[in-house]
C-alpha cells in the first residue's frame, strides 16, 4: 500500500517526492529548526534531503515509519511547496508510535503543526490501530510542547539530560496519548 494523503481544513499531508528535496534542504538548513530535533544534521549537507526522502516508501512498506509533507490546500490543482514534515515512528508489536515533526520557520505559529499532528494521530489510532502515541521535546522548546498539549497529549515526565545536541545536554519532556482517551476526546468534540 502506498503512503496515504490526508486532508485537514487548511492542509494536504502528502508523501514527499524527490522534487521536494531543494525545499527540504532550504527549510532544514535553519539552525533554529535543526537544533530542536534529535538528529537533523547541521549544516544540512547536499544530498541529505534526497537520501531522507528515498527512505519514506521502504520505511512505510516495512511499517517502521510513516512520514508526510505539510502543504497548503489553497489551490489543489497546482503543486504546492512543502512547509514541513510530520511522522510516526511505528512499533506495531506494541501498537504504539512516536510522533515527530518539523516546520520551516516562515510558517511557525499559524497552528499548522497542531492541525497536521492531529490528523496523523487520528490516522494512527483509526487506521493503524495504535494504542499509544508518544512524543518528547527539548525542555528549551515550549512551542513543541504546546503542539503536544493542543492535540490532547498528557505530560508523562521528564528525562533529565536525555539529549546531547551540539555539545549541550538537554532535558526531554515526555508526552503520551492513549487511544481510549483520544476517542473519548473526539466524541466530546
Ligand atoms: C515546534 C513546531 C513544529 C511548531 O509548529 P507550529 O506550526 O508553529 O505550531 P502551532 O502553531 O500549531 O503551535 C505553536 C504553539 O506554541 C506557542 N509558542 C510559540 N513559541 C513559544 C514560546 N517561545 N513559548 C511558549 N509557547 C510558544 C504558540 O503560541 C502556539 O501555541 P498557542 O496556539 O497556544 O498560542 C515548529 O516550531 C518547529 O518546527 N520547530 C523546530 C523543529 C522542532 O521543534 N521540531 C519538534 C521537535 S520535538
Amino acid at each position: 500500500m502506498s503512503l496515504p494523503t490526508l486532508k485537514t481544513q487548511r492542509l494536504v499531508l502528502r508523501p514527499f517526492t524527490l522534487a521536494d528535496a531543494p525545499t527540504v534542504q532550504k527549510l532544514c538548513s535553519a539552525y533554529e529548526v535543526a537544533a530542536k530535533t534529535l538528529s537533523m544534521p547541521h549544516p544540512y549537507p547536499d544530498g541529505a534531503a534526497k537520501a531522507w526522502i528515498a527512505t519514506h516508501e521502504p520505511d512505510w512498506d516495512n511499517k517502521t515509519w510513516i512520514t508526510l509533507a505539510l502543504t497548503l490546500k489553497e489551490d489543489e490543482t497546482e503543486p504546492q511547496d512543502i512547509m514541513g514534515a510530520v511522522s510516526l515512528k511505528l512499533c506495531l508489536i506494541h501498537q504504539r508510535a512516536g510522533l515527530a515533526y518539523w516546520l520551516g520557520m516562515p510558517y511557525w505559529n499559524n497552528g499548522y503543526m497542531t492541525e497536521a499532528a492531529h490528523a496523523l494521530v487520528k490516522y494512527g489510532f483509526e487506521e493503524l490501530q495504535l494504542n499509544r502515541i508518544e512524543a518528547g521535546h527539548h525542555r528549551s522548546n515550549p512551542a513543541s510542547g504546546r503542539v503536544m498539549q493542543k492535540i490532547g497529549m498528557q505530560h508523562e515526565g521528564i528525562n533529565r539530560q536525555y539529549i546531547l545536541r551540539f555539545g549541550q545536554f538537554e532535558d526531554r519532556v515526555m508526552y503520551g496519548l492513549l487511544a481510549a482517551d483520544w476517542k473519548e476526546e473526539e466524541n466530546q468534540a
